[in-house]
């Protein structure tokens, strides 16, 4: 898939096959969250694979908007410094590792946001280190529509020249 298909087609996936993801694919996704840039080349993030399932089943216990997270055959366990950037710079990794996935047909979607200490201890996260998100992947249970998203129209999100003024 070219870049803006995958982009074009790409949805929150919360339902997963039990089909294991090969190690070398999760290599790829770990890679294209490490070569990421971040600013200041900072790369203030930290990257905990599970496959366990019972941890899993205990990550989704502590996510309370990611139930679906104990189906996964894996997730990634996204951690962050408290740096000013680091939001930023962790949200364009995960963006990265989500978006290479997809394109190899492989689902995921963003669960939870800082401030999930209960994972810290779970994992031995340091208590200087937040958990930005955790992110389950696992081939999509059902065919999502592909591209039937529910979005702004362009018209209300974008302007020509200055802000409000007609896209043309
Ligand atoms: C910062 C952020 C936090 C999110 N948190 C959750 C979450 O905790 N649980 C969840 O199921 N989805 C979560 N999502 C996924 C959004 O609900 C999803 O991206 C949005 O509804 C669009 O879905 P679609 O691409 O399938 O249309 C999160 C997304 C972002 C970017």
């Amino acid at each position: 898939m070219d870049v803006f298909e995958t982009v074009n087609t790409i949805l929150a996936v919360r339902a997963f096959q039990s089909t294991p993801i090969s190690s070398e694919q999760i290599k790829r996704i770990l890679e294209s969250g490490r070569l990421t840039g971040s600013g200041s080349n900072q790369q203030p993030w930290h990257f905990i694979v599970v496959d366990d399932p019972p941890e899993l089943a205990k990550l989704a216990e502590l996510a309370k908007s990611g139930p679906y997270i104990a189906q996964a055959p894996v997730a990634i366990v996204v951690v962050v410094d408290r740096t000013a950037l680091a939001v930023s710079d962790g949200s364009r990794a995960i963006q990265s590792m989500i978006l290479t996935a997809w394109s190899e047909g492989i689902g995921s979607n963003w669960v939870g946001y800082v401030g999930m200490k209960g994972v810290n201890e779970l994992l031995n996260i340091p208590e200087n280190l937040d958990v930005l998100a955790i992110l389950p992947f696992g081939y999509p249970v059902k065919e999502l529509g592909q591209g039937k998203k529910k979005r702004k129209a362009l018209a209300e999100v974008a302007s020509h020249g200055k802000y409000g003024m007609h896209l043309g």
